[in-house]
């Protein structure tokens, strides 16, 4: 059966996401994962990211791809597994920009697969969302192809990933897979607890600075009255809605004056507007919540979800034998190795492109 090997990096530039998996029919085993943080300097220039300029942008691609690598390799020899025992990466690289709306509409992700198939000598697959682009679609989401081969044929349920954004993808027999952002997943929390901290720290550890604030019900309120949280799916988002801007019109003075009680609200409102999305746009009666992604590590946003959820169960991807953080490079792993395949690997319903496609960019490697 072919090994895999995926390698993330999302909205929360926290740094790659690596994983090792096995697939065999409808089941996936995965033999290891890791993230490894970006240096500081790098997670810098991958915060400007579109800001950059062409030669900062063009550099930037290969430091990205020398990290993916890295991880990679990283990765490879952490568990004892030989590169030549790897069929193939999927890489999905970072997203500097996605502008599917735009005049011309476009999408770029960075990190040179040259440069990650140059290192490791094993076949890279990238690039996944220009195809989508391409073929009129969104660009995202496309992880729902992978939650619907490996978790459609159950009971319906909701695949929730809680990375900088939150999303989710419900699934089930019979049903038609249906996907959409839910909204903000870290992003703000991440970013209150760097303000608390002054830079020192890049989330809130385990969630225990929101555990200690008092939740404003005044102002999740608020939040939840935004355009964005009525408008009905597909839809997606990102930073420029929930960003600093929008915590300084809802929470006003609240927001230097107590940090831990805006951390503590807004902990609260990311499971708030999980829950509650489901409850406005999700019809079938959901068996259970699996979830994933970073956030899972924050337990007070885990307390406060399974609360928000009940009597729904929540239940962390872990127990299906994928690490929370594995799930999406496992994902970008698997549309690797169908794209290898020259089999589709994507869902057009899910992003609204025209047909059916093989999403990805083959960078082929020497043969072994
Ligand atoms: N121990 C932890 N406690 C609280 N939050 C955590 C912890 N570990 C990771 N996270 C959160 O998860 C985020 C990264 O999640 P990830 O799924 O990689 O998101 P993305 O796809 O946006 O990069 C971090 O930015 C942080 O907010
Ligand atoms: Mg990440």
């Amino acid at each position: 059966m072919p090994l895999a090997l995926g390698l993330m990096s999302g909205t929360s530039c926290d740094g790659v996401s690596a994983a090792l998996a096995r697939f065999n029919g409808r089941r996936v085993r995965v033999l290891a994962s890791q993230t490894t943080p970006y240096p500081q300097r790098l997670a810098r220039l991958v915060r400007q990211g579109a800001r950059l300029e062409a030669p900062q942008l063009s550099a930037l691609n290969m430091l990205l791809g020398e990290q993916f690598a890295k991880a990679a390799l990283g990765l490879l020899r952490k568990h004892g597994v030989a590169a030549a025992r790897v069929a193939v990466i999927g890489s999905h690289g970072h997203t500097v920009y996605h502008g599917p709306h735009d005049p011309v509409p476009s999408t770029l992700q960075l990190g040179s697969p040259a440069v990650i198939a140059q290192r490791t000598g094993i076949p890279v697959v990238a690039d996944f969302r220009s195809r989508d682009v391409a073929a009129g679609g969104e660009g995202a989401p496309l992880v729902p192809y992978f939650d619907q081969v490996f978790f459609g044929g159950g009971p319906a349920r909701a695949l929730q990933n809680i990375g900088g954004i939150a999303n989710v993808t419900v699934v089930g027999r019979g049903l038609a897979p249906l996907a959409f952002d839910t909204g903000p997943g870290n992003c703000l929390l991440d970013l209150m607890a760097r303000r608390i901290s002054r830079g020192k720290l890049s989330c809130d550890l385990n969630g225990q600075l929101a555990a200690r604030g008092r939740i404003d019900h005044r102002a999740v309120e608020r939040l939840w009255r935004l355009p964005y949280f009525h408008r009905p799916p597909p839809k997606s988002t990102g930073r420029e809605l929930f960003n600093e801007g929008l915590l300084r019109e809802i929470f006003g003075s609240a927001l230097a004056r107590s940090p831990r009680d805006v951390l503590a609200t807004l902990t609260y409102f990311t499971a708030y507007s999980i829950a509650q999305s489901y409850r406005r746009f999700v019809a079938h009666r959901l068996r259970e919540v699996i979830v994933s992604g970073g956030g899972v590590f924050n337990r007070t946003l885990m307390r406060h979800l399974a609360g928000c959820c009940a009597p729904v169960p929540l239940r962390p991807i872990e127990h299906y034998g994928v690490p929370a953080q594995a799930k999406e490079p496992v994902a970008f792993a698997y549309l690797a190795l169908r794209a290898l395949q020259q089999r589709i690997n994507h869902l057009p319903s899910a992003t609204g492109a025209k047909a059916g496609c093989i999403l990805g960019a083959i960078t082929p490697a020497l043969p072994r």
